[in-house]
Order: C-alpha cells, then structure tokens, then sequence
C-alpha cells in the first residue's frame, strides 16, 4: 500500500537524520524533494532520495530542476497557460462513428508481446543501464510503428540537463493545427533496491502498451487529426517525475498550447472490473469530459478516486498550467499490490483490462483530435 501524506513523520525523518531545510544552495548531487504542496522541501542525496521516500513508497516530487523558482506553478504565469487553463471541452462525445472502426481493430497480441520483452530487462531504473537500453528499445519500436504514416515523427528527448540518461520518447502526428492533445504514461519501473529486479509490467509497462497499441492503430489508419497529437513515454516517473517535469516546463516555457492530456499508470490489474478516473491534480472539465467517453468506449462502469501529491505524470502537466486528467486499473486501495517489487510480473496482468483502456485512448485521441 501506498501512502499518500506522511508530512510529520518526514518532519521527524529531518531532524533524526538533520537533513538541511530549503531553501539552501544546492551542493554538487543534491536533490530538492516536496511531499506536498507546501512543503519548502528537503535536500538530499540521490542516495538519501532513494532511502527516505521511494523505498518507502512516499508521494514526492523531485523539484530541483525548478529551483530556486521552485513553482509548482512554473508555468502557470504565462498567458499561454493563463488561457489553457479556461479552455473547456464537449459535454460529451460526438465522433463515434470516426472512432468504433479503429477501435474495432485494435487487440491485445501486440500489448502482450511488447510486455513480454520490455518486462524482461532486470529493471527499468532511471538511474541503471537497463533502463537506459529498454527506454531504447521502446523508442526503436515506437520509431519502427510510427513509419506506418511518413507524417509522424518519433523522437527521444534526452534528460542530461536533469543528470540522468534514460530518455522519454514523444511520437507527434502533425495536425493541421498546431494545438496539441497529449497522451501519456511513464516508461521507467523501480523494485526494492536500486540494481533489484523490477519487471513493472503493471507499473508501468501497462500504460506503455495501452498508449502503444492505440498509437499503433492511429498510425497504420494514417489517422489525421485536426490537432496535433502527441504520445509521450516519459522517463524516471518513479524518481519523482522528472521526466514528464522537464517536458510540461519546456512546453509551458516555450508558450505551446496543449489543449489536454491524458496520463495511464496502470491499466492491467483490476479487481472491481471498472475504469478509475482520479480526480487530484486535474482538470476538473476535462475530467469530466473522460468520464463520458468510458460507457460510451468501454465495456466497463467509470469510477473516481484520488491518488495524493506527486502521484503521477498528470501533476506534471498540472502544475505547468495544462488541463491534465488521470485514468487507471482502480481505486487507489484495489489497485495492483505488487508494484515497486519483483512480485510486479506478467501474470498478474489482465490483458482484457489493458484492451478496455486501449479502446478508451482512442476514443479520446479521435474526440480530442477536435478539440
Ligand atoms: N503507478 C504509481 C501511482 C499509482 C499508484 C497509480 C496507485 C494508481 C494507483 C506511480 O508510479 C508511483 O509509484 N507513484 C509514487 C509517487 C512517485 C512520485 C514516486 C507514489 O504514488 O508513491
Ligand atoms: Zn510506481
């Protein structure tokens, strides 16, 4: 079980182990660390990060790239974003008839053949080799998949600035816009020790193939949307979401208008056999829009929960000052126990599941390609 607010007891964590309190320089290799939104954070090694929060499954958010501006809201001062933020969405779905026939041949032979390999690298650490080269053998195969369409491109966006080198991918089918609907899911998995075996496969191989399988069929279709639409796999979500914090920040920086995203961590382990739709963090209006589109794309009842701070790659888009919704396998509590262990395995998934979430992406990237 995660835990979603451990505030005093990392308040006592601090001063048994007299970490220094923000906001201070930052010396060579120390990382600035929040567990809530007001927390000033906390500096420490990559080492200490490791210790005090992932091993111990506590919500963080890694910040220190943003330091010392250190605004969760970092690019909610642009206009841009300023105007993002008021945009509002359908009061339903309106494109069926567009999107039932991609729907209809999208399946799960691929999802489960990608997970076999992607799961067998011994982990998918941000900070280890393996996860440097199965974050490459995601973006080759996401390369070979988007040569379906000579429109699309495929590219790694390297994390170096941020002082790792397992690198996100983003797949872009140009629109005639240049507004863009993003959809996402974090690439990296982490186990009980750094070097430990992590296979992730719900955690989150599950969301990577479900994004993959619905760009795969929007591909092959030479699918052309109105807005552009752009997959993201991102880097080193597990560290403290820093790959999807060094894009949205990039984005909001450069002024680009992301009209929406969609962010999947963990799609294949659902005991209530529902769609969860997590209500923190996010859009609230855009929130509301996914909510319609899962009777009407799936076979499964929609359901809502929260996750906490720092859960998932939709805080990133938030906090940057872009409509950000959430979608995963089930309520926080039923959601899959074995994540963040070597327990976190193939069998455990349940590809019927992963196929529903694969068949809700594409309805929302063919209605959010209208946007
Ligand atoms: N996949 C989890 C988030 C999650 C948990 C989604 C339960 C749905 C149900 C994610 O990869 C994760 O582990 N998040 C961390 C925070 C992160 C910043 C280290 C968490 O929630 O502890
Ligand atoms: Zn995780």
């Amino acid at each position: 079980m995660l835990v979603k607010g451990l505030l005093p007891l990392l308040t006592l964590v601090k001063i048994a182990v007299s970490l220094p309190a923000a906001p201070v320089p930052p010396s060579e290799g120390l990382r600035l660390v929040k567990v809530s939104e007001d927390d000033e954070g906390t500096w420490v090694t990559e080492d200490q990060k490791f210790d005090l929060f992932i091993s111990k499954k506590i919500n963080f958010v890694d910040v220190t790239d943003t330091w010392p501006k250190q605004l969760e809201e970092f690019g909610a001062v642009t206009d841009s974003s300023l105007e993002a933020r008021q945009i509002s969405f359908p009061s339903g779905p309106t494109h069926q008839s567009q999107a039932n026939p991609l729907i209809a041949v999208a399946g799960k032979s691929n999802p489960q053949s990608w997970t076999n390999t992607f799961t067998s690298y011994n982990n998918r650490y941000y900070r280890s080799t393996t996860g440097v080269t199965s974050a490459t053998w995601l973006y080759n195969t996401i390369k070979n998949i988007g040569a379906a369409n000579s429109a699309i491109t495929v590219t790694q966006y390297s994390h170096s600035a941020s002082g790792f080198s397992q690198q996100s991918v983003i797949a872009k089918i140009p629109g005639t816009s240049s507004a863009t609907v993003v959809i996402g899911a974090h690439l990296d998995s982490v186990g009980t020790t750094t070097s430990g075996r992590a296979p992730g496969a719900g955690d989150n191989n599950s969301g990577t193939v479900t994004i993959l399988e619905a760009f795969r069929v929007l591909a092959n279709a030479k699918f052309a949307p109105a807005n552009t639409l752009e997959f993201h796999w991102y880097a080193d979500e597990e560290g403290g979401l820093l790959g999807s914090r060094a894009i949205f920040n990039s984005y909001a920086s450069a002024g680009r208008n992301i009209k929406a995203v969609l962010v999947q961590d963990m799609t294949g382990y659902s005991p209530n056999n529902v769609i969860a739709v997590y209500t923190d963090y996010v859009s609230t209006a855009l929130t509301n829009f996914i909510k319609t589109l899962v009777p009407v794309y799936t076979s499964l009842p929609v359901i809502t929960d929260v996750c906490g701070y720092g859960c998932s790659d939709h805080a990133s888009a938030n906090s940057a000052g872009y409509p950000a919704s959430f979608v995963t396998e089930d309520t926080f509590d039923d959601s899959s126990p074995y994540i963040h262990s070597a327990s976190d395995t193939v069998s455990t998934l349940d590809f019927d599941h992963i196929l529903e979430h694969i068949k809700l992406t594409i309805g929302f990237a063919v209605e959010a390609s209208y946007f």
